[in-house]
């Protein structure tokens, strides 16, 4: 089996459970959304799939495995995370931090991130902590890369960006997928997904409510109001 196959996936923060039988499939190159309200459980199946929370259920990458596997055999599998965070060491410059992505041999060269990003490359030698909130998520999204994954798990990466910098993020993403890579990505609204024209999951409490084409979701006015905000609807922005 290639790509991402989740079934019945549970989990749980302590004695509180969040998933509920999640059940989802991401094919090679294939780019997904994955929408909801706030506290839906969105960021917690991206925790789940890179081993960060405990869960239970069936949950393979490329015939492998997942569950019970520790964070840092799940990353080498090929599967890149860009948490909600942005996690990038502040302290470092631009480069650095992009040199401490790089996993062996990878595909992603420093080269490859400059010319995805050209604004990386004109600040360099500026420490990530001084980068705008655009910046360093596609500084985060540089660093993951380096990593050589065929699959991005990607949360929330417009959030708090100004509409010309979230275009510039979703141009990014989408010449990821022109190069093959998949991707899951969490958002609220549909924003970037639109952009993609990416299959649609919906969350709601812990599990999917709706998994399709968006034309197929923009026909359901019920999975709309019941799962999504008004802002996440398919037709507004
Ligand atoms: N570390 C944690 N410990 C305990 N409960 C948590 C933790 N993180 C999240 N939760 C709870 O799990 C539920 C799902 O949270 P999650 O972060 O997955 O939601 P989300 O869909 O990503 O929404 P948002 O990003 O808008 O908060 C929420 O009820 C949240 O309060
Ligand atoms: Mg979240």
């Amino acid at each position: 089996m290639s790509g991402l196959h989740i079934e019945n996936l549970c989990a749980w923060y302590g004695a509180a459970q969040v998933l509920h039988g999640v059940h989802l499939r991401i094919d090679e190159g294939e780019a997904v959304a994955l929408v909801g309200r706030n506290g839906s459980g969105r960021s917690t199946l991206a925790k789940a799939i890179m081993g960060l929370v405990r869960c239970a259920g069936d949950m393979r990458f490329r015939d492998v495995p997942l569950i019970g596997l520790r964070p840092h055999r799940i990353a080498p599998l090929g599967i890149g995370y860009v948490p909600e965070t942005r996690d990038v060491f502040p302290a470092l410059t631009v480069r650095e931090n992009l040199v401490l992505g790089e996993s062996k041999g990878t595909r992603f060269t420093q080269d490859d991130a400059f010319r995805l990003f050209p604004v990386l490359e004109e600040r360099a030698s500026v420490k990530a902590g001084a980068l705008s909130g655009g910046e360093q998520q596609m500084l985060a999204l540089a660093r993951t890369l380096a990593g050589d994954p065929s699959l991005v798990v990607i949360d929330e990466p417009g959030e708090g960006l100004a509409p010309q910098v979230l275009a510039q993020v979703a141009a990014c993403l989408a010449a990821l997928r022109e190069r093959g890579i998949a991707m899951l990505l969490i958002e609220e609204r549909l924003t970037i997904a639109r952009m993609l024209d990416a299959r649609v999951a919906v969350m709601g409490h812990g599990a999917i409510r709706f998994d399709g084409a968006m034309e197929t979701l923009r026909q359901d006015a019920a999975v709309t109001r019941q799962w999504l905000s008004v802002g996440g609807s398919v037709d507004s922005g």
